[in-house]
């Protein structure tokens, strides 16, 4: 499903916007630069005043505290789900609304879910280890000396349009590209009829959120062995142009052998070479999935202004949360405004809620932290340096 906004009266009239079910995105005046999408010549408009998003297959609109409010079919609205055809207005702009259903005889509109049992290349499924939003992983029989792999598992069902399956190709392409020991290594990606896969190494362990559910905070030492072990595969997914845009504790799997445990970064699904960030069409403005609690305020209001120091904020929201259980801003990552939070909210220091951190490391996440992307470290590099590893030739080396 895609979402098209046409403006019919007001001082933007004509002008056209669309995105689809792999992003949000907010519509204000806000200040130049910000965002593709603004009115800056409706002075009624509020700088951030309402956000598009899709959630199960529907767009839902949220007035975003607004001075003077959202309507949609002249009803004033906090939170409404679009159909083809509605009427939004805001500011002295009125936007209509129509919902485009694009159709692809390759990729019918649903198809039976894969299931414990089938095969799939060389591989033959055995139980589902995560549900994600556009697809399911799998542990599979069938690799290399019999042994088990992981496989991402793509299908059409409601929810996953055209659109799903050219990122689903994009992320086996980056990933294919990528040859790092703390990035999960692809082995081989395949159709079998509507049904797009990848076979991945099975990593035994827990994602970063499961690990620190079951096990509480993250003691500093590991945190910081974790900080490094993750900033070395971003030094080099940067370096090959890539940047991941999704960092985030169910993104980051836990490898255990005996006594100590590694980091790898998974899930390239929102990942892009950076060249092409700069290019994008509108169409690519604001892609997100789930929640945005990990995600900086350049990347909330517009995805082409993510690069290497939005990745550092994801991996400094994602150590903070993992030393705390709790958000960097001060407010409920879970509620309706998470938005306006990101955007305008204040931070709680990390070392007001783990007191005896070592310096260093509370120095790295808050400046990984800080709401300007110029205020971040510039690379990971930059960051590697803080926590007193040198990288003289451009390739810092994980110790301990
Ligand atoms: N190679 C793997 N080995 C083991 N578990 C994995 C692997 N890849 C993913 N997972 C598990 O599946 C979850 C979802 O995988 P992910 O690639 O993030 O999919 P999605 O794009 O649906 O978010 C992860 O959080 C992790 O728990
Ligand atoms: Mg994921």
């Amino acid at each position: 499903m895609q979402i098209e906004l046409e403006v019919i009266e007001g001082p933007s009239q004509g002008s056209r916007y669309e995105f689809d079910g792999y992003q949000a995105f907010v519509l204000g005046r806000a200040a130049k630069g910000a965002s593709d999408f603004r009115i800056p010549t409706d002075p009624y408009f509020s700088r951030y005043h309402m956000l598009f998003e899709f959630a199960g297959g529907h767009c839902v609109l949220r007035d975003m505290d607004s001075r003077n409010g959202v309507f949609v079919n002249d009803q004033r609205i906090q939170e409404a789900t679009l159909s083809d055809g509605d009427l939004i207005r805001a500011g002295r702009s009125v936007l209509r609304v129509h919902v485009v259903q694009h159709d692809d005889p390759l990729w019918p509109a649903h198809a039976p879910p894969p299931c414990e049992g089938d095969r799939l290349g060389r591989y033959k499924l055995l139980g589902c280890i995560a549900e994600g939003a556009q697809g399911s992983i799998f542990e599979a029989t069938g690799g290399a000396d019999g042994g088990r792999v992981a496989l991402k598992v793509l299908h059409p069902h409601a929810g996953t349009g055209t659109k799903a399956k050219q990122y689903f190709e994009r992320e086996v392409e980056i990933l294919a590209a990528l040859r790092h020991p703390r990035i999960v290594p692809l082995i081989e990606s395949g159709r079998e009829g509507p049904r797009l896969w990848l076979a991945m190494d099975l990593i035994e362990g827990p994602n970063l959120e499961e690990l620190v559910d079951l096990e509480g905070p993250l003691d500093p030492g590991l945190a910081r062995r974790f900080a490094v072990q993750v900033l070395e595969a971003l030094l080099y997914a940067h370096a090959k142009r890539v940047i991941h845009r999704d960092l985030k504790p169910v993104n980051l799997l836990v490898q255990r052998r005996e006594e100590v445990a590694d980091i790898l970064i998974a899930d390239f699904g929102l990942a892009r070479p950076s060249q092409e960030l700069g290019l994008q069409p509108l169409t690519a403005t604001g892609e997100m999935r789930g929640t945005p609690q990990f995600m900086p305020p350049e990347q909330v209001m517009n995805a082409k202004h993510a690069g290497p120091a939005s990745d550092l904020y994801g991996l400094g929201a994602t150590l903070y949360w993992a030393l705390t259980k709790a958000w960097h801003i001060e407010g409920n990552p879970d509620s309706g405004n998470v938005w306006q939070l990101i955007l305008g909210g204040q931070r709680v220091p990390v070392t007001e809620r783990v007191p005896d951190l070592p310096q260093d490391l509370a120095h790295v996440i808050e400046t990984c932290l800080a709401k300007e992307a110029r205020n971040r470290f510039q690379s990971a590099a930059a960051a590697l340096r803080a926590l007193g590893l040198d990288d003289p030739d451009g390739e810092a080396v994980t110790r301990g």
